[in-house]
């Protein structure tokens, strides 16, 4: 490459297979465990709905925890550079986009996690536990459950805004952008 080349020259390259797997294993979690909380209050009380909050636990627990190793091999293996003919405007949005994605993909399980254990229950994962052995606390539980709830919301419309907008490429604009995302050519 020579010194007068500007990166945003190049053709559009995909992303690595460890971002792709990580997209959307993530991807599945994620809108699994927005099914099950959006399912939570049709869940009876007691036992089964015991057991489906720990569920929707543990997926999100999981979330939390690939979230931050991608976020470490992001920072080693940066995502490739946009595609040339991107308008202007795509260009300019699609960056804070993700770092807005990522921002929520941290902080809703983050405040379930706190949701979760203020209400004096801990997370089963089968072959291990984890017990907080914190008091339940009502009022806590009140303030931390909303901000889980409207965080919540606020990832699943990006979600949808972020699908809509790569359907839009792949199927209006024809650019073939999902295919950085693609684990196939
Ligand atoms: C990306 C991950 C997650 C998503 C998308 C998500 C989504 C949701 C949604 C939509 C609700 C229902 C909110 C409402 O309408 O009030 C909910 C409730 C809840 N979530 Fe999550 N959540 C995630 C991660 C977690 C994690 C990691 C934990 C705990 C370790 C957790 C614990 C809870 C609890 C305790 C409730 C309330 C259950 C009840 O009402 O009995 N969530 N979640
Ligand atoms: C819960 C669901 C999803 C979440 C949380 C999510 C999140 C993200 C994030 C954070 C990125 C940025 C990757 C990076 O630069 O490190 C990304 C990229 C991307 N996502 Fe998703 N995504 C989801 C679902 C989808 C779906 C359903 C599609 C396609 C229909 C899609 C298509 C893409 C594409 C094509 C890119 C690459 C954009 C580019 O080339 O700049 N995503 N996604």
């Amino acid at each position: 490459m020579t010194q007068t080349q500007n990166v945003t020259s190049l053709p559009a390259k995909r992303y690595d297979v460890i971002a792709i797997g990580f997209h959307w294993v993530m991807a599945v979690l994620i809108g699994g465990a927005a099914i099950m909380g959006l399912m939570i209050d049709d869940v009876p009380r007691g036992p089964p709905r015991f057991a489906w909050v720990n569920t929707h636990s543990v997926i999100g627990a999981s979330i939390l925890v690939l979230v931050v190793l991608r976020l470490v091999w992001r920072k080693r293996n940066p995502p490739p550079a946009l595609p040339a003919d991107m308008h202007p405007l795509e260009k300019k949005v699609s960056t804070p986009v993700h770092h807005l994605l990522y921002t929520l993909i941290v902080l809703v399980p983050v405040f379930g996690v706190v949701n979760l254990f203020y209400r004096g229950r801990g997370i089963d994962f089968g072959f291990f536990q984890i017990q907080p052995g914190i008091l339940q606390n009502r009022s806590v539980v009140g303030v931390v459950a909303e901000i889980h709830s409207l965080l919540a919301f606020s990832l699943m419309g990006l979600v949808g805004l972020h699908t809509v907008a790569a359907l839009w490429h792949q199927f209006y604009r024809r650019d073939n952008l999902l295919g950085r995302m693609l684990p196939w050519k």
